[in-house]
């Protein structure tokens, strides 16, 4: 029998009562980063403090007015209190099929090639879990969105991790990865425009990608919750627009970001259809579909006009280009990023990521996310997030600029 940790021995005694023997996989689960950082601003705001958190990539401004309308009517409609479509009412696979090729000028089979999702994190979760066995290899960029890793362990694979650094575009470096490594390697995963660094892979990257992909018998599942928040001229691709992406590689969008509906849960997968089944056959065994208002809701958003994202993007850009300027003055450089929420600026000399993180959230009350959160390749930034009012963002870089004597 296992021993109890001793976290769960402490709970017993302090609750008097026989403990509840939780799985191996649950106590190899770390605590999820967010959700302590809630926590962490929740107490701070309670003892009185003003905080700014430019920490979740949680949009502040709200979902577009045609949604909220479309939601509420539908609500109205006692027939959508039933249980939902296992995987999704066919008016929002074909309305997510028109968006995909208006935006990409690639057409997907509606049924086939697309299944709607209670947002894509857990996409990302099934997705790795419909591929990887116990003791495959799942190639993981560094730094990466933490379900990247908790996909593979939760099934028993094991993560290797590809680096990423500002000197190669934060693009994995694929011809580093040993032999016995690929020999083993059944997933890679993917995510421009990135989170945390921000960075955005061009068609050479995702052409190599696909190649290599076919070469070596892997599946990419690519993250692209960020596909919509794009500067100036700028606009992120698909993978799928690549030749052959199709047969190794599936996509996932998120209505969290590009239509700030974060809490509406509207995700997508879609691409290569045996995987695409796969997930709709692991959710259908464990949730029971989209609330069928949301779903009218996020037929509603994908419909709208192009200019409802342009104008949405142009707030953002002016938040960008305030974060920007304000980290470069006070000696945390960073560039401009196309596209995605974040600014990725370099700590200043003599911190570390978390230390300064820390200092920061002490003296300021501005909460930012140490770049190690992400992964060790993170050490030496931090991850800004732009989705805090213009006005906070302004005081939020004022009292950086007073810690700093500037
Ligand atoms: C890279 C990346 N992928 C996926 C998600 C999950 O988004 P959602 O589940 O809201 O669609 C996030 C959320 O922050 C993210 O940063």
């Amino acid at each position: 029998m296992r021993e109890l940790s001793d976290c769960e021995k402490s709970l017993a005694a302090r609750q008097g009562r026989k403990t509840v023997q939780l799985s191996n996989l649950i106590t190899s689960l770390p605590p999820y980063h967010f959700a302590d950082a809630k926590k962490k601003i929740a107490d701070r705001i309670a003892a009185g403090v003003d905080v700014i958190s430019l920490s979740m990539g949680d949009p502040d401004l709200p979902a577009p007015q045609a949604v909220i309308e479309r939601l509420c009517a539908e609500m109205q409609k006692t027939e959508n209190h039933r249980y939902p479509e296992y995987r999704g009412m066919y008016a929002l696979h074909e309305a997510i099929a028109q968006w995909f090729e208006q935006r990409f000028q690639v057409r997907l089979q509606p049924e086939r090639d697309i299944l709607p999702l209670l947002g894509s994190k857990e996409g990302l979760a099934y997705a790795g879990a419909s591929v990887l066995n116990a003791g495959d290899i799942a190639l993981v960029p560094d730094p990466y969105y933490p379900v990247y890793i908790t996909a593979g362990t939760t099934v028993g694979a094991q993560p290797y991790l590809l680096p990423l650094d500002a000197e190669h575009g934060y693009l994995p470096d694929l011809d580093r990865i040993p032999a016995d490594v690929l020999a083993k390697a059944r997933v890679l995963w993917l995510n421009y425009p990135n989170n945390p660094t921000a960075a955005c892979a061009d068609r050479a990257f995702f052409e190599r990608a696909v190649a290599f992909a076919h070469q070596h018998n892997l599946v990419i599942i690519h993250d692209m919750a960020y596909a919509e928040v794009y500067f100036g001229a700028f606009r992120p691709m698909s993978i799928l627009q690549i030749p052959g992406a199709s047969e190794v590689a599936v996509e996932l969008h998120s209505l969290s970001k590009t239509y700030n509906m974060a809490g509406f849960r509207v995700g997508m997968l879609v691409g290569n259809p045996a995987l695409v089944d796969a997930v709709g056959r692991l959710k259908s065994n464990i949730d029971s579909g989209m609330f069928r208002p949301v779903q009218y809701a996020a037929i509603e958003a994908l419909n709208l006009p192009a200019s409802w994202i342009r104008e949405r993007n142009a707030l953002y850009q002016k938040r960008r280009d305030m974060l920007v300027k304000g980290c470069n003055a006070i000696g945390m450089p960073t560039e401009a990023p196309n596209a995605g929420l974040y600014v990725w600026a370099h700590v200043p000399q003599g911190f570390t990521s978390r230390d300064f993180a820390t200092w920061l959230f002490d003296k300021t009350g501005v909460f930012v996310t140490p770049g190690t959160n992400f992964g060790a390749a993170g050490e030496g930034y931090v991850r800004i997030s732009m989705t805090a009012p213009d006005e906070r963002i302004a005081t939020a870089l004022q009292r950086m600029q007073e810690v700093f004597h500037l």
